[in-house]
């Protein structure tokens, strides 16, 4: 198909100083996980990316020096020679598909507490980066830098350049952004300096000017220089001599670095959750820029209708579309553009569960794209399948997020596919879930998968119909798999978080009951120590019918939310709807007219009137269909079927992102020869 001429402004190319990008996607520096331990996994992962149109793909954070050690949380490093050549295999992988790659050189100052390294941190002037984010909290408060610590750092970045160009990059970045170092001399709060460095506004931006000018030295004309900068706190700063003093630092640096990536100060407004942000939410901080400096501008804000990054560029907001989680969602998405085929993109759903892996420590997984990551160690491309292994037939039970992957996976692999469920419409959990106050996106890993599979002739679907496992015999498929989901427990959990038993008395509900259609009596009790977005969304969700407390055994509502950026904001958007938060409390009884607590510490009893209970705590596996088939022995083998396989939740519940890996699994691996490990290991260069 041919691109549709409204996009051809998104394939101009943009020249970045000396280097020229092919088009104006840009892959903008965000981490894998994968670290140089991991170089081969970590270079296909960014090479299928230029693969799939991306004229940009950048690192993410690499620290150039021990002082800079994020650890436990996994980052790349560029310290001396050695680490070249673990680089050098993701630029290869990048310039085999005409694509510029960048790498952004990155100091952590107080941000980073150097727990392997053990060197003081370095600050400004000794200001602890005060974090209440578990993975970044710490016991070790920086020291202020003096001017050879200054001087030194300016030789970390230089050789840091000089490196960067060895290995091939094209582009290479100062990082002044989320409170690492050269941010944290651009705040007077963390900026106390009486030296030139601090005090008005052009000597607390001189630190990232020289650090601009020792790249470009180290650099010279080989690559372009680019400065990656967060301007949502200075935006807000009204300036002495401009609107304010993001205006200022972008006026005094203007056309020094050939190219500006502007991005927010804290991941939760960054990298923000669709929950809560919109598409092009950055907008309003950064829409100055271009009209300050000469140099093209890139920025984010989960780009994935082609419209709206044209529209960015003809309104003059960016030059260029920046994109991390569009990416990884897609990393064909360009090629989809250029080909006509936009209907095609796997939108990113904004549900950070990216992030979240990066604060796993693992390399990075995504809830759309189950090839995120696997590109090397599984060897699963996200555009191209191995062909059907036998012309087996196969029934999929369950069109939820792993039954539908796996339906479009074996479609993709041309294998005849039948799926089926009980429901009306399929989407499984998410049927319910797309419903819940900002989750509304999250139906996109429904409609995608539907699309697809509404385009194959070797797929037929079979909703409004619940199979028994005599009518699965009937249907003559060789291979049947059980994508039948789990369901809510009523169950409550001891101290020592021993389950308990299910509190299976009148009033008492789960999720599940409210995707039925109840709508409980309130006052409402929301028990949650799922401590995923349930709980807190259920309790949103219902406010909005009266009263609703929320309790929780966590220190926080939605306390696993910290992972993918919601938390702070689910806190602030059940105080909105008026919902109570009670939390280190767990229920431990309720009759009709009120629920007993105990303090998880202290023991202590209290209680809270109310008419009804939603207990969202544990989930259990639907496997009843897999139970029976089982009990079959040998009219199983008689009606032909070879093998009966559970996936997603039916086999273990959990997120919907491992739902969406399990399917995708079962699909790649139908008919492929047993390997002997389940991937493949990678080992540092
Ligand atoms: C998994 C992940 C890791 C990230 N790591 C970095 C990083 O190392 N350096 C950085 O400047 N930004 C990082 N970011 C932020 C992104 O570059 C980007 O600013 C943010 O995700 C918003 O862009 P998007 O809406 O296109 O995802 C990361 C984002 C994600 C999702
Ligand atoms: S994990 Fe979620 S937010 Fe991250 S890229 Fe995938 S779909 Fe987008």
């Amino acid at each position: 198909m041919a691109r549709n001429p409204r996009f051809d402004v998104l394939f101009e190319p943009v020249h970045i100083g000396p280097v020229t990008a092919p088009n104006r996607f840009y892959q903008v520096p965000h981490a894998s996980g994968m670290t140089n331990a991991l170089p081969q996994v970590r270079a296909a992962f960014r090479g299928v990316k230029a693969e799939g149109g991306w004229g940009v793909v950048c690192t993410g954070a690499v620290s150039i020096h021990p002082s800079s050690d994020d650890s436990p949380l996994p980052f790349a490093s560029l310290w001396d020679d050695k680490d070249i050549r673990a680089h050098a295999l993701m630029t290869d992988a990048v310039h085999r598909h005409g694509s510029l790659a960048g790498i952004e050189l990155w100091h952590g100052g107080a941000c980073t507490l150097n727990r392997t390294s053990r060197i003081a941190p370095l600050s400004p002037s000794g200001m602890p980066w005060l974090s209440t984010h578990l993975g970044f909290m710490g016991n070790l408060r920086p020291r202020a830098m003096d001017a050879g610590d200054i001087r030194e750092l300016l030789r970390w970045q230089a050789a840091g350049a000089r490196r960067a160009m060895l290995a091939g990059f094209d582009i290479v970045y100062v990082y002044a952004g989320m409170g690492y170092l050269p941010y944290e001399f651009l705040l007077p709060e963390y900026n106390r300096r009486t030296d030139a460095y601090g005090g008005p506004i052009a000597n607390r931006v001189r630190l990232v000017k020289e650090l601009l000018e020792v790249t470009r030295d180290a650099v010279g004309d080989r690559c372009g220089v680019a400065l990656r900068i967060s301007l949502e706190e200075l935006r807000g700063r009204p300036g002495a001599h401009a609107p304010s003093e993001a205006h200022e630092v972008v006026t005094l640096l203007a056309d020094i670095p050939d190219l500006w990536d502007v991005k927010m100060d804290s991941s939760p407004t960054d990298c923000a959750p669709s929950r809560f942000a919109a598409e092009g939410s950055h907008e309003p901080i950064v829409n100055f820029v271009k009209q300050v400096t000469r140099r093209p501008v890139v920025g984010v804000g989960r780009f994935t209708s082609p419209d709206v990054m044209v529209s960015q560029v003809k309104r003059g907001i960016l030059d260029l579309i920046g994109g991390a989680r569009p990416s990884i969602a897609d990393p064909f998405l360009p090629n989809k553009i250029n080909e006509g085929r936009e209907h095609e993109i796997r939108e990113c759903i904004g549900c950070n569960i990216c992030i979240s892996s990066w604060h796993d420590g693992v390399p990075v997984r995504c809830t759309q794209n189950p090839t995120a990551g696997e590109e090397w160690r599984r060897g699963w491309h996200p555009e191209r399948f191995a062909g059907p292994g036998s012309d087996s037939a196969i029934l999929i039970v369950g069109g939820g997020p792993a039954g539908l992957e796996c339906a479009v996976t074996l479609a993709r692999r041309g294998y005849p596919v039948t799926l089926a469920d009980a429901a009306r419409e399929f989407g499984g959990r998410l049927r319910f879930e797309r419903g819940l106050p900002g989750l509304a996106e999250w139906g996109r890993v429904v409609d995608w998968r539907m699309a697809r599979l509404r385009e194959r002739p070797n797929v037929h679907l079979y909703p409004g119909g619940e199979l028994s496992a005599d009518d699965v015999l009937g249907l003559e498929h060789r291979h049947v798999v059980i994508a039948t989901g789990a369901r809510w427990t009523k169950m409550l959990f001891s101290t020592l978080e021993f389950p308990v038993g299910d509190l299976d008395v009148p009033g008492v509900y789960t999720p599940d009951d409210l995707a039925d259609g109840v709508v409980p009596p309130a006052p409402v009790v929301v028990f949650d120590f799922d401590n995923y977005y349930m709980g807190g969304a259920v309790a949103e969700k219902l406010a909005a019918h009266g009263s609703v407390t929320y309790v929780t055994p966590a220190g926080n509502a939605s306390a696993w939310t910290f992972m993918t950026n919601e938390l702070p904001l689910v806190h602030r958007a059940l105080t909105k709807a008026g919902v109570a938060i009670h939390t280190l409390r767990r229920v431990t009884g309720f009759d009709g007219t009120a629920v007993t607590l105990a303090d998880v510490y202290a023991g202590t009893e209290s209680r809270i009137g109310c008419r009804s209970l939603v207990i969202v705590g544990v989930r259990r596996s639907t496997d009843d269909l897999y139970e029976a088939l089982l009990a079959q022995g040998a009219a199983l083998e008689r009606a032909g079927i070879a093998s009966v396989t559970r996936i997603g939740d039916a086999l273990a519940p959990g997120a919907i992102v491992h739902a969406v890996h399990g399917g995708h699994r079962y699909a790649r691996e139908l008919d492929a020869p047993v390997a002997a490990a389940p991937y493949s290991r990678d080992f540092p260069v």
